[in-house]
């Protein structure tokens, strides 16, 4: 049975909705990147396990570019990719190893890696800097990221001196190297289907969540508990983490904006900000939502919120394809500063609200970004000085807000911290926004709080 108010089912979903199978579509990545290089070799690495403290580790996240790639979730793992048509893709990972399988659990090993994920080779982890200069002798560019992570340069700088040194006997160092991610950004930028179904399936978890977060509000109850329902419902759904830190932000705290304590006891009379995704199989949903803690907002409240929902509705509206990445945020701006000159705070006209920039005190932050593997996915908002345009196939979020911080402003607009935040996908005719079923009118907000 689902829970009756926000329609949430409580027992354990029948179906996981984990993806079970490689799909080719990881192989079909690295067949395009292979063609797009032109020449040369890529290299990409994963990321490396990160301690905790002492014995213990953060659970693991693999490298975004490398799991676009490769779909491969171990760690210790570099992907080696030599340009062509189709191109050759080697595996680099951990060897099978029966001993540490039973501490730490099954690992693919070398040939059933290569065999599921359709790599052309495989071998072991352990022999990759003995292979990096063979793998790079004699071609023409090395693709590849440098400048993140002080031990894979040196590391990579090493294989490099050691090709170059080996110039009397004939072989030839890489001439050029290119950031490989240049050609990967463009790459993520436009989901295929497999990443939409996925990022699909995790807006519908994480708006059922922010249902679920709804229902659970109440005066007494703190952040954490709040905190708490959004996870259970993320987990228990097969997604592996909350994309990013969930904000829980009650009253005054909405308007610290990167809040992520979630300690504070919520009190009647505030609202409550709730911006929390999960992550399911790489993909982040980003969703915000903010209502009443005792379920009806009062007059001041609500004058704030509609106008944020007037902004969003507008932002939204500005979503197609051809339009300028800046739309949705100048479309939200305009309304905002209206609604800020109407409530007394702000002054003058609405072009010189936006030209001295005079709303920045009440909203800091744009409105949106691209949304993919990372929460602030990969890819450029300007081409050669342009904003650039939106086209089928991106996916931003859009997420105007209005923070008023106590002290010289109206008293009942005082501490009133509004967000909402919604993931849109820009299509052939518009758009879809994937997390449509988080309620966020007024009469739905509250209608879901009364029960
Ligand atoms: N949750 C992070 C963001 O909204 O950008
Ligand atoms: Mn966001
Ligand atoms: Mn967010």
């Amino acid at each position: 049975m689902p829970c009756l108010r926000c329609k949430v089912y409580n027992s354990r979903m029948t179906q996981p909705e984990i993806a079970s199978g490689i799909p080719a579509v990881y192989a079909e990545r690295r067949a395009r990147l292979a063609q797009l290089m032109q020449r040369g070799v890529a290299v990409v690495p994963t990321a490396p396990e990160q301690a905790r403290n002492r014995d213990s580790h953060y659970p693991y996240r693999y490298d975004s570019y490398f799991y676009y790639l490769t779909g491969f979730p171990e760690p210790e793992a570099v992907l080696v990719l030599v340009a062509g048509d189709p191109g050759r893709s080697i595996l680099f990972c951990r060897d099978k190893d029966a001993e540490r399988e039973i501490w730490d659990g099954f690992r693919y090993g070398l040939d059933q890696a290569r065999a599921e994920f359709r790599f052309d080779e495989s071998h072991s982890i352990s022999e990759f800097g003995s292979l990096l200069p063979k793998l790079l002798a004699d071609q023409p560019a090395l693709h590849c990221h440098l400048g993140s992570d002080g031990r894979w340069d040196e590391h990579v700088l090493r294989a490099l001196n050691s090709v170059r040194a080996q110039a009397r006997t004939g072989v030839t160092a890489p001439a050029a190297i290119y950031d490989v991610r240049a050609l990967l950004d463009e790459m993520r930028l436009v989901k295929d289907a497999h990443e939409l179904d996925i990022m699909r399936r995790a807006a519908q978890i994480s708006t059922d969540a922010h249902r679920r977060a709804m229902c659970a509000v109440k005066p007494g109850r703190a952040e954490y508990e709040i905190e708490a329902e959004l996870l259970h419902e993320f987990r228990r759904r097969g997604a592996q983490a909350p994309a990013y830190t969930p904000i829980v932000a009650g009253g005054a705290n909405a308007c610290v904006l990167h809040y992520v304590r979630n300690d504070a006891v919520l009190n009647a009379g505030d609202l409550l900000l709730v911006d929390a995704g999960c992550e399911l199989d790489g993909y982040a949903a980003d969703v915000t939502r903010t209502y009443p803690v005792s379920g009806r907002f009062n007059p001041a409240q609500r004058d704030v919120y509609q106008m944020v929902l007037a902004a969003q509705a507008a932002a939204i509206a500005a979503v197609h394809p051809g339009a300028a990445w800046t739309a949705p945020h100048d479309a939200a701006l305009r309304v905002l500063a209206q609604g800020l000159i109407d409530f007394g705070l702000c002054q003058g006209s609405v072009d010189k609200v936006l030209e001295a920039g005079d709303y920045k005190r009440f909203y800091m932050h744009r409105t949106g970004h691209w949304l993919g593997l990372d929460v602030h996915d990969a890819g450029d908002y300007k081409r050669d000085g342009e904003w650039r345009e939106l086209k089928p196939g991106m996916v931003l979020t859009v997420e105007p807000g209005c923070y008023i911080r106590g002290g010289d402003v109206p008293q009942q607009f005082a501490n009133i911290g509004i967000r909402i935040e919604d993931d849109v996908l820009v299509t052939a005719s518009g758009k879809e926004v994937l997390t449509h079923a988080a309620p966020k009118t007024v009469e739905h907000v509250e209608a879901l709080m009364r029960g």
